[in-house]
């Protein structure tokens, strides 16, 4: 059995939406296993400032780029990049998404499926969907040189309809009640489709894909929400932010040697009720 079952060392992984809330405990986690953290976000300088930030405390030679996952040309050139630099890609985890927001501008609510536009389903699938197919078939075909793992972060509503009782608005009429938009579960429903195709697609080249379903994590919303969502999940209460680095660790690393196709819900057991 390996030293440390948990260890990343010298394992070059990209992350997706790395500047965002959960993208940089990601980072975090594989930093503090000795992984080299790639961190892709649309602007440079956020993830330029949290790759020097873990290089200064971890001691490993993290790196971000600005890299838009929704276009090929971008993701392949910095894949290529990427292999120059480092000379191996031995993990990779889909994190990006557009998180589609429920309210709407007071007169119509666009967040409802009668009103919901065409544009922002182009635009919440290119990114959590598109972007992840796109980050796979180029960061997945390296990392199949050798083996490695990949982790597509969907969501307990991967798992579960969305409960739109918790988005009421009290005064408001029904056709202007906001709810969580379609997008969001048909993008990590859909990474699950992906996470099982990947699983045995290059299973002879030693790389491994598992689904990470996050449940909510608390992060300043209005008081009620947060009682109202709680009171859903049989441990009573939303997840701190930090809360998915050991869960991600385990599917990046030695741990999970056997776990392939795997959908690992980290909700609270909110998907058990
Ligand atoms: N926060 C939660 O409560 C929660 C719960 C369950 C699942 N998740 C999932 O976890 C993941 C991270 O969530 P988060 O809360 O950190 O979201 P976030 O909005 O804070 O971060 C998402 C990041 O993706 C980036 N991004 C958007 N489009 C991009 C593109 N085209 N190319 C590159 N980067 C792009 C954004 O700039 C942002 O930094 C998402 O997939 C989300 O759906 C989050």
């Amino acid at each position: 059995m390996a030293d440390n079952l948990f260890s990343l060392k010298d394992r070059v992984i990209v992350i997706t939406g790395a500047a965002g809330l959960l993208g940089r405990q990601h980072a975090e986690a594989v930093a503090q296993a000795g992984g080299t953290p790639v961190l892709l976000d649309l602007a440079a300088e956020s993830v330029e400032r949290l790759a020097g930030d873990l290089n200064a405390r971890h001691g490993v030679p993290a790196s971000g780029y600005a890299v838009d996952i929704t276009r090929e040309a971008a993701v392949e050139s910095h894949c290529a990049a990427l292999l120059a630099r480092y000379g191996h890609i031995d993990g990779l985890v889909n994190n990006a998404a557009n998180n589609p927001k429920v309210e709407g501008d007071g007169t119509k609510n666009f967040s409802r499926l009668e009103n919901f536009p065409l544009a922002a389903w182009d635009a919440d699938v290119a990114v959590g969907l598109t972007g992840a197919f796109l980050c796979a078939k180029h960061y997945g075909a390296a990392i199949a040189r050798q083996g490695g793992s990949i982790v597509n972060i969907a969501s307990d509503l991967g798992l579960i309809a969305p409960d739109q009782r918790l988005y009421r608005k009290p005064g408001l009429p029904a056709d202007q009640q906001p709810v969580k938009p379609v997008t969001y579960s048909v993008v990590k429903s859909g990474l699950i489709g992906l996470t099982r195709y990947l699983a045995t697609y290059w299973v002879e080249q030693g790389v491994r894909c598992n689904a990470l379903c996050p449940g909510g994590v608390e992060n300043n919303q209005d008081p009620a929400f947060i009682k109202e969502v709680a009171s859903r999940i049989p441990m009573g209460r939303m997840a701190r932010p930090d809360e998915y680095q050991g869960a991600l660790l385990f599917l990046l690393s030695e741990a999970s040697s056997y776990v392939n196709g795997a959908v690992l819900a980290a909700d609270g057991g909110r998907t058990a009720w």
